[in-house]
């Protein structure tokens, strides 16, 4: 992404702070944690551990300062230099850049003299973990300028990061075509008999190939049974012939995440029975791609789909009361996605511009057959979109894309 959708990022930000406020920004979440803080991320651009990200509004005013490592040759020589000035202002738009041996006084000058209200980014895990560097650094500004409110700006980031700019779309649309790469790798790959990491291992060998920068969440590769637990993530389990095999997967393309659900079968062709849960499952999605809209919430649509399946599984014989779905369902069929797979939103109703996932599935454990069907939706001005509509999906289109794996392999 360029320097201007870092630059309209911080406006956003700006423009939900207080006046006479300043919002300083560390890179990670924690003292030695390896992840880049994604706020941090969404506010400069930058991927740098240890840079420090001041924004001030005074008098309605915007500004940001950036904080860098000057350049130190030892750490070039072992892992890489960091930014110089001129490439940090390239990628963030920040003109203000300085050395992080000036931070400690430029927030003496902020705090002494003019800022009302700091907002600092609180992430805690537990009760019980260590203070993070954003709490420590809290603790000491309300020790030494008690006259400073000290804010959260964890509600700032969670309404700007709710709708999404059509560059951070673009991220999701590469990171979905990337993932399609991987998943097409594995209807190649897939046969009875394989265990379900080794079909995981051909997601992980295309997606790096075809460029992804991470994983947006572990894995889950589960057949049979193994499909009916939501958050399997062992994948050692060998794959019998007749399993389905359910993957919830998704690349990460600089720092922006596709969240992608698959459901086939190892052999190739779905049983007779499969297909109907199956299509149940796809029709519930199809009814969510209608559903989907500005105004509505994502628990709005889950009761819709709850509506459904009461519906297609009493057909079936699979319950005779609507409250029995739950035994079937139990998850929502959506939530906000972006930076974070889960990502931070405002729960409030939808709106255009917000991106999210429509996943709803069916697990019934005593058959052995675990089904999710999961997309990535833009939601528009009068409905949605599906932003990885050029993933397979249909029964047919799977089994004529594995019986084409086959014949070439008579071939
Ligand atoms: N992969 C996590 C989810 O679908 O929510
Ligand atoms: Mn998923
Ligand atoms: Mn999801």
């Amino acid at each position: 992404m360029f320097k201007e959708e870092f630059i309209i990022h911080r406006n956003n930000l700006a423009n939900l702070m207080a006046d006479n406020s300043a919002m300083i920004l560390f890179s990670r979440y924690s003292g030695e944690g390896r992840e880049i803080n994604r706020n941090f991320y969404y506010a400069s651009g930058l991927n740098e551990f240890g840079d420090k990200l001041v924004i001030t509004k005074f008098c309605g005013k915007v500004s940001a300062v950036l904080f860098i490592e000057p350049y130190d040759e030892y750490k070039a020589k072992w892992v890489g230099r960091g930014l110089f000035k001129e490439e940090a202002t390239e990628l963030s738009g920040i003109n203000d850049v300085r050395y992080l041996n000036s931070f400690d006084s430029y927030v003496s000058m902020l705090c002494g003299s003019c800022a009302e209200n700091i907002y600092i980014d609180f992430r805690r895990e537990s009760i019980n973990a260590t203070l993070s560097e954003d709490e420590a650094f809290a603790k000491q500004i309300t020790d030494k300028y008690p006259y400073v409110k000290v804010l959260n700006a964890h509600p700032l980031f969670a309404s700007a990061r709710t709708i999404k700019s059509d560059a951070e779309i673009n991220k999701i649309k590469e990171a979905i075509h990337i993932t399609r790469c991987g998943l097409e790798a594995i209807m190649t790959n897939l046969k009875p008999g394989m265990y379900e990491y080794q079909v995981e291992s051909y997601f992980d060998q295309a997606i790096k190939y075809n460029g992804a920068t991470g994983y947006a969440f572990n894995t889950i590769a589960a057949s049979g049974e193994n499909g009916c637990c939501l958050h399997y993530s062992k994948n050692n389990s060998q794959i019998k012939d007749g399993d389905l095999i359910l993957f919830d997967l998704g690349a990460s393309k600089d720092n922006y995440c596709s969240d992608i659900s698959r459901t086939f079968p190892a052999n190739g062709k779905f049983s007779e029975r499969q297909k109907l849960i199956y299509n149940i499952v796809l029709g519930g999605q199809e009814l969510m791609f209608k559903t989907m809209k500005p105004g509505l919430t994502t628990r709005d649509c889950n009761q819709v789909l709850i509506k459904y399946f009461a519906t297609e599984l009493k057909k079936i014989g699979l319950i005779k009361e609507d409250s029995e779905v739950s035994k079937y369902y139990f998850h929502g069929v959506s939530h906000h996605m972006g930076m974070d797979c889960h990502d931070l939103c405002d729960y409030g109703p939808l709106k255009p511009g917000c991106v999210i996932s429509n996943e709803p599935g069916l697990y019934i454990a005593e058959e052995g057959i675990g089904i999710r069907i999961e997309d990535d939706v833009l939601i528009t001005e009068d409905g949605c979109v599906n932003l990885s509509s050029e993933i397979i999906k249909t029964v047919e289109d799977i089994e004529k894309f594995m019986a084409e794996v086959k014949n070439n392999e008579k071939k």
